[in-house]
């Protein structure tokens, strides 16, 4: 017999799972119009849970499987169930699986579907769990497209509201990357798409983001809303312009006219605001999500001419966000987009009942493995609307496999909670053999992984963290100085002499990357004002908004600045060190987004040029030492202004370490 299968996620299906539910949904829309029911689940029960009010999804389910020939055990309202009496989810769970073949179940708490997976043993379908997903609503939203556009692939879709909350947009948005749309998000103030599903956005579907984009046509819609732009990577766009180049000119693209597909929206999905799922403070707080903040699609908005096209969507209800005049407007679909909710249905509850037999090889997509208990044993899930997170006594933790990322200039471990998807970051990496733990850096990665393999690897959030598990920090034995302070002070007048023998200083400006690239950098300018009474401006920038291992391109704090003019300058680009190349890269972006101006030309100075770590094509033009790193060795700057000491120094960071 083969395992049951669950729709918990949207992400539970292949692409071509969800093509070949969309044609048995064809078939079940005839059935409708001509018969009206078939007995395709003769003999069969569905259980509907809902531990949260609703219309449609729970309707629509009910209507599938009474057209489907089926019978049904429904609880509109679980309070008058036995949860009232204090009956864990798992354990009704695991009763109704006894009564009926297949349960749908609504909940409001993050995960709470996946609970309920585990402990049936009869196929579970999410009909929304708290603000992780609605994945049969994106299987209706998806089915509309297409009905209605004839495709979803390279589709512009604006998704507008509460995209932190509301689980249709969390769903949707993954089922969009998938088949290759485009997806603008446009938020109400405060309410934008949380980071881990735009960080699965951009890693798992490799969709470019960025932010604080704000088109002036959307000005319509409503001012003071952030606008994200996210774009399929793998060149569905008409026109194929390169990442880099997207991530520079995007702001013009909207401006201008010749590129108008890009500013035409083929849908706007519009949602409601999700009261019921604000925090208590953010509830009694006036401020959030004022009236005149919510994006409102209106009649008056749908007269400009590049709506022309754009059909309007709602999951609903609706509160106020979607003006009524609206509704006798031909590109108002959306209660033909509730009407889809019952085909759909239909062709879902017969697909997980194996009454409709495919012959498809492709079933579940492949998602990041699990890894032991044991090595997630000292992080927990910090989503308070967590199932796991409220039910921590009785449910193991999950977490997905992390992926090592710098964030706003730390590196960590990103887990994903296996329950709601919500990020955890570990910073912190041990052995439980040795009891030693380390802070996580690209040089252990190597060491990580063998822990991980032998499965003594335990991460945890804080050195406090590690501490109270008895854990030691690992003190790196350190290698002799590479540079002592006399070294660095001799090698920053020798680059001084180099910038004064090609350089005109009154056409020079320096440049150093935070934090010690800029230490050097006003270092270098004193010397130069020493030995020539020449003022050089310096500027310090923050390349990590840039750099290319983040998931968000930009953000909108991180508007590069460069607080003067370096039109027809020579920027002298300063760092302590250059390894791969890519910080140099980023620095190139950062400047170059500025907008303050065309340099003549730039130039790298650095104080150490690791030689063999290069992934970029990009060389200092001069350096004071250059090294080769082997055996999981790192080299570190010290600067006096920092750390009270001129030295570099090169060590192991773990070889000792088991
Ligand atoms: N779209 C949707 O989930 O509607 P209901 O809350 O009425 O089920």
């Amino acid at each position: 017999m083969s395992a049951k299968r669950d729709l918990i996620s949207i992400e539970d299906f292949s692409n071509e799972e969800i093509e070949e539910i969309f044609s048995i949904a064809d078939e079940m829309d005839e059935i409708i119009k001509n018969k009206g029911r078939s007995d395709l689940c003769y003999g069969k029960i569905m259980a509907t849970l809902f531990f949260e009010p609703s219309t449609r999804t729970r309707f629509s389910f009910e209507t599938a499987i009474q057209r489907l020939g089926g019978g049904l055990i429904s609880a509109p309202d679980m309070s008058v169930t036995s949860t009232k009496k204090g009956e864990t989810l798992s354990d009704t769970i695991r009763t109704v699986s006894q009564y009926a073949d297949i349960i749908v179940m609504r909940h409001p708490h993050d995960g709470a579907a996946k609970v309920a997976s585990k402990s049936a043993s009869v196929p579970v379908i999410n009909a929304g769990d708290g603000k992780h997903e609605h994945p049969t609503q994106t299987l209706l939203d998806l089915y509309t497209l297409k009905k209605e556009k004839g495709r979803i692939k390279d589709l512009t879709v604006a998704l507008c509201g509460d995209l932190e909350y509301g689980r249709t947009i969390h769903s949707l948005a993954y089922g969009l990357a998938r088949f290759g749309a485009n997806i603008i998000f446009i938020p109400a103030k405060g309410h934008q798409i949380p980071f881990y599903v735009s960080n699965r956005l951009a890693n798992v579907y490799q969709m470019k983001l960025r932010r604080n984009v704000l088109p002036p046509d959307l000005k319509l819609i409503r001012d003071k809303i952030d606008v994200i732009y996210m774009t399929p990577s793998r060149g569905q766009q008409d026109f194929g312009f390169v990442v880099k180049e997207f991530n520079i000119y995007v702001k013009e693209l909207f401006l201008k006219d010749n590129l108008k597909k890009w500013n035409q929206y083929d849908s706007v999905y519009i949602t409601r605001i999700q009261k019921e799922r604000f925090a208590q403070s953010e509830e009694s707080d006036e401020t959030v999500t004022p009236r005149e903040n919510y994006p409102v699609i209106s009649g008056k908005l749908l007269k400009y001419k590049k709506y022309r096209d754009t059909t309007i969507m709602h999951p609903f209800p609706r509160v106020d966000e979607l003006s009524r005049e609206v509704d006798g407007d031909k590109r108002a679909i959306y209660f033909k987009q509730a009407a889809y909710g019952v085909p759909v249905r239909m062709a879902l509850i017969a697909y997980l009942l194996g009454l409709k037999k495919t012959g498809l090889k492709s079933r579940k997509l492949d998602r990041e493995e699990v890894p032991s208990d044991k090595e997630i044993a000292y992080i927990s899930c910090e989503n308070e609307n967590c199932i796991s997170y409220l039910e921590r006594e009785i449910l193991p933790r999950e977490f997905r496999y992390p992926k090592r990322e710098k964030i706003t200039g730390f590196h960590a471990l990103i887990y994903t909670c296996a329950y709601c998807d919500i990020e955890v970051l570990a910073t912190y990496a041990g052995s439980s053999k040795s009891k030693k733990y380390v802070k996580v850096h690209p040089a252990l990665d190597d060491k990580i992984k063998e822990w991980r393999d032998n499965r003594y690897l335990v991460v945890f959030k804080s050195e406090k963290a590690a501490g109270e598990k008895g854990f030691e920090p690992y003190k790196p034995e350190v290698g002799k100085p590479v540079l002592d302070q006399e070294k660095i002070r001799a090698g920053l007048l020798n680059v001084v002499d180099q910038i004064e023998k090609a350089e005109d200083l009154d056409d020079l400006v320096l440049i150093g990357i935070e934090q010690e690239g800029k230490v050097i950098a006003e270092r270098l300018a004193v010397l130069i004002r020493k030995r020539n009474g020449v003022k050089i401006p310096v500027a310090g920038i923050d390349t990590n908004p840039y750099r290319d291992d983040r998931s968000i391109v930009n953000d909108e704090n991180s508007q590069a600045r460069i607080p003067f003019s370096i039109d027809k300058k020579t920027i002298i680009l300063v760092d302590d060190v250059i390894s791969t190349g890519r910080t140099a890269r980023a620095a190139l972006d950062v400047i170059f987004d500025s907008k303050a101006g065309r340099p003549k030309g730039v130039k790298l100075a650095v104080i150490i040029n690791v030689a063999n770590f290069r992934e970029l094509p990009l060389n200092p033009d001069m350096f004071i030492e250059k090294v080769d790193l082997r055996g999981g060795r790192i080299i570190k700057v010290r600067l006096k202004e920092i750390e009270g000491v001129d030295e570099a120094i090169e060590y192991s960071a773990a070889r000792a370490l088991v």
